[in-house]
């Protein structure tokens, strides 16, 4: 006769050990297309200086909207020939035409600060 086999039940799977680590992601994309790169361009250089030293980012982003649209709708907006209007726009300031929030006046801003500025933000155009 046979007796009955003590049980092996505990069907453990004891394999613990971590595989994670060893597995790396392949990045192997592209990089952006280096000529159509506008941060190159002296004009996005200069501009983003004298963004970056006003307080226009308090308000804008490029991406996304804050108090003000967002410098890359503002560019798809405008071409070139808006550089003069944009810039007094900045140094006035004013309201109304992305809606009714205003954007403070920049008084202490020249001319032509405002307009390196503006070709700055017409730059990120998509
Ligand atoms: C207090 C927040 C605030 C600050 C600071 C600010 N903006 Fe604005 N900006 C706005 C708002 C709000 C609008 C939308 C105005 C409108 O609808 O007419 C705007 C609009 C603009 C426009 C588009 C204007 C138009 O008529 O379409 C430009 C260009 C711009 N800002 C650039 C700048 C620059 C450059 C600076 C820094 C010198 C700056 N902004 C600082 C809030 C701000």
């Amino acid at each position: 006769m046979l007796a009955a086999f003590a049980m092996y039940a505990c069907g453990n799977n004891s394999t613990g050990a971590k595989k994670d680590d060893a597995a790396k992601p392949a990045t192997d994309n592209a990089a952006p297309t280096a000529s159509a790169d506008p941060s190159d361009n002296p004009d996005y250089q200069k501009g983003l200086e004298l963004v970056a030293k006003n307080d226009c980012l308090t308000c804008h982003k490029v991406e996304e909207k804050l108090i003000g649209p967002p410098y890359k709708d503002v560019a798809n907006k405008y071409t070139d020939k808006d550089v003069a209007h944009l810039a007094e726009k900045i140094i006035k300031g004013g309201s109304g035409v992305w809606g009714t929030v205003a954007m403070t006046p920049h008084a202490a801003v020249s001319q032509a600060d405002a307009e390196q500025m503006v070709k700055y933000i017409l730059l990120l155009k998509k």
